[in-house]
């Protein structure tokens, strides 16, 4: 495949690779990328571009890691793979749980290994289910999401998004999920006179939680920003108060930090902002910079107890076959090495505030820039309005988001939309320089397509 031209390698993908997201109109002059180093990507005909979502908000060392790749050789040379299903087990896969538990929140005690984020949102599920058959309440079974979340695309997974174009073709959704307002400050409707965004999004998961019955909901969830929906950072008052909601009706409380992990929002963990700690938490992405697929849950000690103490014919019987794989574990181990001996947190925290002033300056007297959202470590997002006073959409057939994204390539900047909204989330290694150029390009990308 290496001798066949670029074009070759185009009508070929187009023939035969069925992507994520799959349609041809999204395809028709795929970019095809053969080289990646620190925050800038190269295609196929040598073209570079900043790499602006870092892969999909995942490559956080950024690229062209050797060390990296000398962590799964190593590896691999060693012990490629060995089941790790009850009985037998692996040392990258031990250490990495020890690694895991020392990092993230104190209550979260055991790791189980999945291949991804939506593998892992499965795994969560499935456990809050579990934990509740084991503590004999067999109807405590219903999930509760967020309309704009993004938890991915299996069937359970898909059912917890909350964005309907994801269910269309793929209906009927797995019973028992059920969606509330996400805690937008922008768009968020039907805040009671004197009452925060925060408090009222948070009101919304009390009321959910009374109106199904505490004892048939097992569990919440929520990724503590919200990243594919659109970059929505909550107010501070609202996590705190989820926590005690979650807590007073005995509903377990799920953090879905496949984005928000590993330093991306300028700590471990994102929900260390607000001083909240999950029952469950949902990793991916981050944990291994992507250089191998991995993700996970870990789960408080009470829930780990419950998986320690039930009889062998009622365990947790929840398995996947890669599971604590032992080189995509011993990538994630170096992966964590890096980002400790770089500090990467503090560089996330700084590039950010970067990001995120500049843009805001950017864009403070634009007549179409409807909100513009981060502030919170390397997550950021301008969305365009058609008007700014009444916050309207514009009209989908402009196709305002589209031809923003593609005037951004043009300019050597790669990254992705939700609908009229760009989004940021560049590898945690960018430079100031680079941060200036992702502002300077969606400006000047922006001015393209609007004319101001
Ligand atoms: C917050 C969140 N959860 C879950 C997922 C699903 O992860 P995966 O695509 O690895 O299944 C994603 C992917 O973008 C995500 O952003």
């Amino acid at each position: 495949m290496a001798s066949l031209s670029a074009s070759d390698l185009v009508k070929h993908d187009q023939d035969h690779l069925i992507h994520s997201l799959h349609h041809p109109m999204d395809n028709a002059e795929p970019l095809i990328f053969v080289k990646g180093r620190g925050a800038v990507i190269t295609d196929v005909q040598g073209r570079e571009y900043l790499d602006g979502l870092a892969g999909l908000w995942n490559t956080n060392v950024g690229h062209g890691r050797a060390e990296l790749a000398q962590a799964a050789a190593a590896q691999m040379r060693e012990l490629a793979y060995f089941s790790a299903y009850a009985g037998s087990s692996n040392i990258p896969a031990i250490t990495l749980a020890d690694r895991l538990v020392s990092l993230a929140y104190k209550n979260l005690q055991a790791v189980f290994f999945t291949c991804g984020g939506a593998e892992a949102n499965e795994a969560a599920f499935k456990t809050a289910r579990f934990f509740w058959k084991a503590k004999d309440k067999p109807e405590k079974v219903k999930i509760i999401a967020r309309l704009d979340a993004y938890h991915g695309t299996t069937l359970q997974a898909m059912s917890a998004t909350g964005i309907p174009t994801y269910w269309a073709m793929f209906e009927p959704r797995v019973p028992g999920f059920l969606h509330i307002q996400a805690p937008h400050p922008y768009r968020f409707q039907g805040c009671r006179p004197g009452e925060t965004v925060g408090q009222a999004a948070a009101r919304e998961l009390d009321e959910a939680i009374l109106r199904e019955g505490p004892d048939t909901v097992a569990a919440f969830i929520a990724e503590p920003i919200i990243g594919g929906g659109g970059v929505l950072v909550p107010p501070d008052d609202y996590f705190p108060r989820i926590r005690e909601i979650c807590t007073k009706h005995r509903v377990l409380f799920i953090a879905d930090e496949v984005i928000t992990g590993f330093c991306r929002t300028g700590h471990w963990f994102a929900l260390t902002h607000w001083g909240v700690q999950p029952d469950i938490m949902s990793f991916a992405k981050g944990v291994t910079s992507a250089y191998l697929p991995l993700g996970g849950i870990m789960v408080s000690r009470e829930i780990k107890d419950a998986m320690d103490s039930v009889p062998p014919e009622r365990r947790w019987m929840h398995a996947y076959t890669y599971s604590g794989h032992p080189t995509c574990c011993a990538v994630a181990l170096k992966n964590i090495e890096i980002m400790e001996r770089e500090r990467l947190w503090e560089n996330a925290a700084k590039m950010g505030a970067r990001l995120h002033d500049g843009l805001s300056r950017a864009f403070a007297e634009h007549p179409h820039a409807g909100d513009v959202r981060g502030g919170k470590g390397l997550m950021a997002a301008v969305e365009l309005v058609a008007d700014r006073a009444t916050k309207a959409a514009f009209p989908a057939d402009q196709k305002v988001g589209p031809r923003v994204h593609a005037e951004m390539i043009k300019r050597g900047v790669v990254t992705r939309m939700r609908g009229e909204a760009v989004l940021f989330a560049p590898p945690l290694v960018v430079t100031e320089a680079q941060v200036d150029r992702l502002i300077s390009v969606a400006r000047d990308a922006v001015k393209a397509v609007l004319g101001v």
